[in-house]
């Protein structure tokens, strides 16, 4: 891996002026960043933060994708949608959406294959829960999660990003370990190589309690690629601290 990524996942906050104090304190906090960043904001706000970030360096994402192409899917956000606002990166199967709107392995598939088709690069999300973790079934979930994405036929798996958030981490406080990560990361590593010859241009993020005081130590382990981070990219100062660590 080159360059690292660090990339802000909002989830279902901001405002119209709370994106714009936050955007323009990331902005004018950065200072020739060594890692790459994105920020993954609601739909509603993809055009305001594409006027934002005009000019930048921070990519814009989407939180999900429709793993349809157009039609009759009422609600739901197409990849050709997304380009038109020049968005770069989506989140697909997130833990938040797997276990409130069912996405299964086979539709988180679905979606970042309708993703990469579109030109934009899906952030696929695995991770265990507490009771997989305590039931010593880890490795199993997450390389079953990844499996779905990178046995799918037809597409390239080397312009995914792979995010390991371990359920039980996410928005709790609870941070894994660098050493429980890095264990994890290294499954997923293994696994990527053994699937393409292109694997080392797929990074692998954290995300679960990454925060300003715990990412240096988490971003510096061999395997973590950068980080995707929920409630400390919401406040602009802890952003930036977790982008300096990034290098
Ligand atoms: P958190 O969320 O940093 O608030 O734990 C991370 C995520 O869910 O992507």
């Amino acid at each position: 891996m080159s360059r690292k990524l660090i990339a802000g996942n909002w989830k279902m906050n901001g405002s119209l002026a709370a994106n714009e104090a936050l955007l323009k304190g990331v902005l004018g906090g950065l200072n020739a960043p060594a890692c790459d960043i994105a920020v993954c904001v609601p739909s509603a706000y993809l055009a305001q933060c594409q006027t934002l970030l005009a000019g930048s360096p921070v990519a814009l994402g989407a939180q999900d994708v429709s793993q349809h192409e157009a039609g009759a899917f009422t609600g739901e956000i197409s990849t050709a949608m997304l380009k038109e606002f020049g968005v770069r990166y989506a989140i697909v199967g997130h833990s938040e959406r797997r276990q409130y709107h069912g996405e299964t392995d086979a539709v988180v598939a679905a979606k970042a294959q309708r993703a990469l088709a579109g030109g934009v690069t899906p952030i696929v999300c695995v991770g265990e829960t507490l009771a997989e973790r305590e039931a010593g079934k880890t490795e199993e979930v997450v390389k079953r999660q990844l499996a779905a994405v990178i046995h799918l036929n037809g597409h390239c798996i080397s312009e995914i990003v792979v995010a390991y958030e371990p359920v039980w981490a996410i928005g709790t406080g609870k941070t894994a370990t660098p050493e429980q990560a890095q264990a994890v990361h290294a499954v997923l590593r293994a696994q990527l190589k053994a699937a393409t010859p292109q694997s080392d241009r797929i990074a692998i993020l954290y995300g679960g309690s990454m925060n300003a005081a715990n990412a240096a130590q988490l971003l510096a382990q061999p395997d973590i690629d950068g980080g995707l981070i929920g409630g400390a990219a919401l406040k602009a100062p802890d952003f930036l601290t977790i982008i300096a660590a990034a290098h």
